[in-house]
């Protein structure tokens, strides 16, 4: 996307030096920070310490990383054995989304296809950008999809500004192009349309307000940071016209695993009639499992995430410690929003209903294991 008249990614090949790259988006909105990731142990801690994040992008990542392992040690890659163990440790980076051990085992399986190491290094390449290219489109389409959602809220509101609602960041940083939940945010600003985006803060690590707001704003959106807790109070007040998020992993029946919060986005969405829409790419949905709350791994993170809050001040960025240093905390980092509560799901193949059904009509070639 662009930012300030360069076209950039979250994640790039560079051809020049062979090397994958990625904005450290820890260092967001403040700096703009390029790392190179060269060994498999950057590609974990990258994910890891969210210099990548968000579902598609650390789908991505994971799929980057397999080629990553493959030239870190010389033709080492050449061995199944090691190569495998190597993805097994990528592909634990991070547990909640699924996006991670589908990029890594795409990429995978077409390496170990390859017996020769460097036929194996080059498929690796091939099917790790496919993964990055595939992404990009697969948000192109959920915009194109998304935007019918919000046009007809704004005849609907005939010239009164769309409001939405998110949470989170589901923007281009999370992924590699436009975002999931952003997309139709992007295209229907695109195509004319008023819109305000009300981005929730998204305690502890703020990505709405660092990384959302820094998007929007970029793209000239309108657009209001508010308090994590503020949606309930703005949706009875009909100030909210519809929420859309996105989601870490979805299971076949419609659950929704996304950024901690967002469950009750939904309560609050449903108790006062507002669509509450979850944009994804099909490389989210989960094929295997129906039940979210039983059975989606929720990660739990650094409490000291929650303890210490990071800003920017006198022209570094800093943290500095919130609650009594003696206090514990707990750092869930995702919920489980059940499909009840969904109104539709937008896709790259189109908008659904959030029933396993309605799904599984959209993606008839997609089979439990
Ligand atoms: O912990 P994060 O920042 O990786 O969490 C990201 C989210 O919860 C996003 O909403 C989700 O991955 C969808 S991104 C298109």
């Amino acid at each position: 996307m662009n930012v300030d008249g360069k076209q950039m990614r979250p994640i790039w090949f560079d051809n020049e030096s062979k090397t994958v790259r990625v904005i450290d988006q820890r260092r967001l909105p403040h700096e703009l920070i390029v790392q190179d990731l060269t060994t498999n142990d950057q590609v974990i801690h990258a994910i890891k310490e969210m210099y990548v994040r968000g579902a598609p992008l650390i789908g991505a990542t994971g799929a980057l990383g397999v080629y990553v392992i493959l030239v870190q040690k010389g033709n080492q890659g050449a061995d199944d054995a090691w190569l495998k163990r190597e993805c097994a440790r990528l592909r634990d980076a991070r547990p909640t989304a699924t996006n991670l051990a589908w990029g890594v085992d795409r990429v995978m399986e077409k390496a170990l296809n390859a017996s020769e190491y460097g036929a194996r290094v080059a498929a690796a390449l091939k099917e790790a950008l496919g993964v990055v290219e595939e992404e990009a489109v697969n948000c192109r389409k959920i915009g194109e999809f998304g935007l019918s959602i919000i046009r007809e809220i704004a005849e609907k509101k005939n010239g009164e500004p769309v409001n939405i609602l998110t949470h989170c960041n589901a923007g281009w940083l999370a992924c590699i192009e436009y975002g999931t939940a952003t997309a139709p945010m992007y295209t229907a600003f695109d195509a004319g349309i008023d819109i305000h985006v009300w981005v929730d803060e998204t305690r502890p690590l703020n990505q709405g307000s660092r990384l959302t707001a820094w998007e929007l704003g970029k793209h000239g959106i309108r657009h209001t940071v508010i308090t994590d807790n503020a949606g309930g109070h703005l949706m009875q007040h009909g100030m909210v016209d519809l929420v859309i998020v996105g989601t870490d992993r979805t299971t076949r029946a419609g659950d929704v695993a996304n950024k901690i919060g967002t469950y009750l986005k939904a309560l609050a969405a449903r108790d006062n009639n507002v669509p509450f829409y979850v944009a994804l790419p099909s490389s989210t949905f989960d094929w295997t499992i129906t039940d979210g709350v039983k059975d989606i791994p929720i990660e739990e993170r650094d409490p000291d995430e929650i303890k210490f809050v990071q800003g920017f001040c006198d022209g570094k960025i800093s943290s500095v410690l919130v609650p009594p240093e003696s206090s514990p905390a707990a750092n869930h980092a995702f919920d489980v929003t059940p499909a009840r509560l969904v109104s539709g799901f937008i896709t790259e193949r189109g908008i659904c209903g959030a029933g396993e059904e309605q799904i599984m009509a959209l993606f008839p070639d997609k089979k439990a294991d």
